[in-house]
């Protein structure tokens, strides 16, 4: 299977399949991924929250995504690799967005990068896109802000919300990003906004509409279990396997009857 492109992602708004991209945070995880076919690994700062146990994303660092985005790339073949900006890694300015834009590339080795916002960063998306570095957009609930919108709750619910959102949408799209994550919006609103605009959209809680869906690796696997938001869908339930097998091991130890002879030199 070749590389996927960010080009490869856009033509997918039309002539589709449905485009699939799950978060990963290392090499094994990233492994596991990209040979299960999904198309895009998000390097999210969700890592703050499900792997490094902040109890929310702005305490994550450059340097942090940095170290997980460069695992993770090592464990990737074929899925695009998006690397998530932290908070106030690209707020501040165009060139600041420039230079840490390049870092995911330089060191992180990531193919692109997502941040957070619609109208208000379209001026850092277009500096980062006019470096030569492609951007994914990501409106609706936007985490690092979510002070700000008043917690982590659905936005779009009425009418001048919904109306800024598609401005957001089209304002992202004016200024090069090739795809947005839509969070926590209205189902008939991210519709909506899907038809509205040419590049395509990645929801997460924003309903069936979406040219592509997102979701957290451990919401799926069910290895996050400090909360789970009602828009995810757990497939499976890896931890009470793995506390099965780390018991086993403890009482084979135990007993005396690990290792045994085929695992002895
Ligand atoms: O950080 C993250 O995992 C994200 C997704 C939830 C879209 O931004």
């Amino acid at each position: 299977m070749p590389k996927i492109t960010p080009p490869a992602i856009m033509a997918r708004k039309h002539k589709g399949p449905k485009i699939t991209v799950v978060t990963a945070y290392d090499y094994p995880t990233a492994r596991l991924v990209d040979k299960a076919g999904i198309d895009v690994i998000l390097v999210g700062d969700s890592l703050g929250m499900v792997c490094l146990g902040y109890p929310d994303t702005v305490s994550v660092t450059m340097e942090e995504m940095l170290h997980h985005t460069a695992a993770a790339a090592r464990g990737t073949e074929n899925a695009l690799i998006v690397g998530d900006m932290p908070f106030l890694s690209y707020q501040v300015s165009p060139e600041q967005a420039v230079s840490n834009a390049g870092r995911f590339l330089k060191v992180g080795r990531a193919d692109c990068v997502k941040l957070e916002g619609g109208v208000n960063q379209a001026d850092k998306v277009r500096a980062i896109v006019n470096a030569g570095i492609p951007v994914m957009g990501h409106i609706g609930l936007t985490p690092q802000t979510a002070g700000q919108l008043g917690g982590f709750k659905v936005q779009g619910r009425d009418a001048s919300a919904q109306v800024k959102l598609l401005e957001d949408a089209k304002a992202l799209e004016a200024a090069g990003a090739f795809a947005i994550v839509l969070e926590c919006i209205p189902a008939p609103l991210a519709a909506k906004i899907t038809s509205s605009i040419n590049i395509p959209t990645i929801g997460i809680g924003a309903g069936p509409q979406c040219d592509g869906q997102v979701l957290v690796f451990h919401d799926i696997v069910g290895l996050f279990d400090r909360f789970t938001p009602k828009f995810v869908k757990r497939y499976h339930e890896v931890s009470a396997g793995i506390i099965e097998g780390l018991e086993k091991f403890k009482e084979e130890v135990e007993e005396g009857s690990f290792p045994g002879e085929e695992h002895q030199f």
